[in-house]
């Protein structure tokens, strides 16, 4: 071989092959992990899935929780505040000429039924508390509110704001409810309700 091919030859083997472009797959291992990964983790999702409401959200509060567990503890004060303090006031005493007083009102004084009755179905129409008229509007609670809680709140202001009327019992709510399940209107003000005083 002449002199000169040898020296090209010993000048190519000292450098690495030429780079070239190709394809390189993804190795199969690796492809096959990944697809268990996957497997797994539908399945974790499908085991461990617990159907509840989708409504449940985190809209759950701790008296919902409680009332799961049948510990509930309905706290009437709690209840005032939540759904009746907008309108009657921190004081019991309303808004005057728009919301009545709760405080030394005469609805909430002897047998609990009228209070029941307006908390359930709500009042619209002039209604005298207190020797004064009011001719406002207030809500329906029967599907807001249930029976015990019902009886928490009216014995919460039949018993605050200087009131002191007896404690109302669930079963009294119960059978109210039961009573007038047909109503679907507000009582008429004093026209419908001065006969359950
Ligand atoms: C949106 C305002 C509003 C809310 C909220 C409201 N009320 Fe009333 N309430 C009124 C109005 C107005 C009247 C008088 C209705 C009329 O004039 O016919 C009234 C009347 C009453 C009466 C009879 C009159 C009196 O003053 O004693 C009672 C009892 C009563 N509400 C209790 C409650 C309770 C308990 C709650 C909460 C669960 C509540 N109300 C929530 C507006 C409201």
């Amino acid at each position: 071989m002449p002199h000169r091919f040898k020296r090209k030859i010993a000048a190519q083997s000292r450098e690495m092959p030429e780079p070239y472009e190709g394809s390189r797959p993804v190795p199969m291992i690796v492809v096959l992990i990944v697809a268990s990964i996957f497997l797994w983790a539908v399945g974790y999702i499908g085991y461990t899935y617990q159907a509840q409401p989708s409504s449940y959200g985190d809209w759950r509060s701790a008296a919902d929780f409680q009332r799961e567990a049948g510990t509930a503890q309905v706290d009437g004060a709690q209840l005032y505040a939540t759904h009746c303090v907008a309108c009657h006031q921190a004081t019991g005493k309303g808004l005057p000429g728009v919301f009545p007083p709760l405080s030394g009102s005469e609805w909430l004084e002897g047998a609990p039924d009228a209070g029941i009755q307006i908390v359930l179905h709500g009042v619209m129409g002039p209604l005298t508390v207190g020797g004064t008229k009011y001719d406002g509007s207030m809500p329906t609670f029967k599907d807001k509110l249930n029976d015990e809680e019902i009886a928490a709140v009216l014995t919460h202001i039949r018993g605050s704001f200087g009131n002191s009327a007896g404690a109302v019992k669930a079963a009294e709510v119960a059978a109210a409810r039961q009573a007038s399940a047909d109503r679907s209107a507000p009582w008429n003000g004093d026209a419908d309700l001065a006969a359950l005083r």
